[in-house]
């Protein structure tokens, strides 16, 4: 049955081919967006609205634009967040205020006053594990801390374990690991699942979590280095430059479709199974950043090869992929792109883009 829905953020990268779903569906879609600068660098390039969709221009902590956007919809998708890892351990205030206080603001709307909504689903992220889950050939299984500086300084690259220090091995990560955030981000997409299961349960207002890893697609934001190393590799190839990797190449990341993120919320949404829980959203198959600047310049057509810094960022996680079963189990999902074909969609996308420049 045709329904209609709210995407906040929907101008945005994952938010706006949800938007597209949806209306392909045949269901009636409202957009609430404020079109962030940071999120849309070029209006003109950089803004995905489909005009089949109502589009409310706004901010999720603007109480007034939140009810008028609410009007008539029987379901939310929460995905409107301001992004990235690094950036939020200098501009904290702007993560706290569009995440947590924009996700507070939306279930104190949805909680205290009249409307038809009956389910919301949020966006939240693997950045609220921090590190994965590793196994110990002693000592079982840990959910190790990052990796210290003094560590890292040293070029040693994997995890050890603290009690025998024996080489740890990672292992698929459950829903049921400690989310244990390692950055500002991280903390308010934890903050934004919370508060949106606990006000669901204590209204009796459906609610899921979704936890994407890596999203990758076209319409990618440009400049995020952490969502976008992709892209970054891939523009560096473009202009037959080589591609940087840090560490040793082996760190390793789950890379998954916007197409397959999109079909899971959806399913989400539409499926009681899934009120109340919290779902990983990946391959739960991971490849190596190495590998990865190896495949994109490949299919690329380029034979140069990726520049092996042995530099290190602060804060990197080093392996972290998801357990799929819950959300197999529950609601039937599993992701169906490979990730050459994503990779190939994306080359043809920033071909097309600098075509058109
Ligand atoms: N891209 C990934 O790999 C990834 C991974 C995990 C989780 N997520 C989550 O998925 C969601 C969508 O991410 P994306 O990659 O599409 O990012 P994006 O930056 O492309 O989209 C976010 C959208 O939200 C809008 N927005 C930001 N603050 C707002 C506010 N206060 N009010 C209204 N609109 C606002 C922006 O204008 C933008 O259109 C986010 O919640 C993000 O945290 C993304
Ligand atoms: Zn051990």
């Amino acid at each position: 049955m045709a329904k209609k829905f709210l995407v906040t953020g929907g101008a945005g990268f994952i938010g706006s081919h949800l938007v597209d779903r949806l209306l392909e569906k045949g269901h009636e879609v409202r957009v609430l967006d404020n079109l962030d600068r940071q999120a849309h660098p070029d209006i003109k390039k950089d803004v995905f609205l489909n005009p089949k969709a109502e589009f409310v221009k706004g901010d999720v902590c603007d109480k007034k634009k939140v009810g008028k956007a609410l009007e008539g919809v029987d379901g939310v998708f929460h995905f409107a967040a301001a992004v990235g890892v690094e950036q939020s351990m200098q501009e904290l205030n702007y993560y706290v205020k569009n995440n947590s206080l924009g996700t507070s603001n939306l279930l104190e709307v949805l909680a205290t006053t009249d409307n038809d909504v009956k389910k919301i689903v949020v966006a939240s992220s693997m950045s609220a594990y921090g590190e994965g889950l590793y196994r110990c050939e002693n000592c079982g299984l840990i959910e190790p801390e990052l990796r210290s500086g003094e560590q890292l300084k040293m070029k040693k690259w994997e995890l050890y374990c603290s009690v025998c220090s024996k080489k740890l091995v990672p292992v698929p990560t459950p829903e049921t690991k400690t989310q244990k955030p390692n950055s500002i981000y991280g903390i308010t997409k934890k903050d934004q699942e919370d508060m949106t299961l606990l006000i669901g349960k204590t209204y009796g207002l459906k609610a899921v979590s979704m936890r994407f890893f890596t999203v990758i697609g076209p319409r990618q934001p440009p400049k995020n280095p952490y969502t976008g190393v992709i892209k970054l590799f891939l523009n560096k190839i473009m202009k037959n430059e080589q591609p940087i990797v840090f560490e040793d190449g082996l760190q390793s990341r789950d890379f998954i479709s916007v197409h397959d993120v999109v079909e899971a919320n959806i399913l989400a949404m539409m499926s009681n199974a899934a009120n109340y829980e919290s779902f990983n959203v990946g391959t739960g198959k991971p490849v190596t950043i190495m590998e990865t600047a190896e495949k994109i310049a490949l299919l690329y057509g380029s034979r140069i090869m990726p520049k092996v810094t042995q530099d290190f960022r602060g804060g990197d996680v080093r392996h972290c992929f998801p357990d799929i079963s819950k959300i197999t189990s529950k609601i039937g999902w599993r992701p169906k792109r490979t990730f050459e074909g994503t990779l190939m969609e994306i080359i043809e996308w920033s071909n097309q883009r600098v075509e058109k420049n």
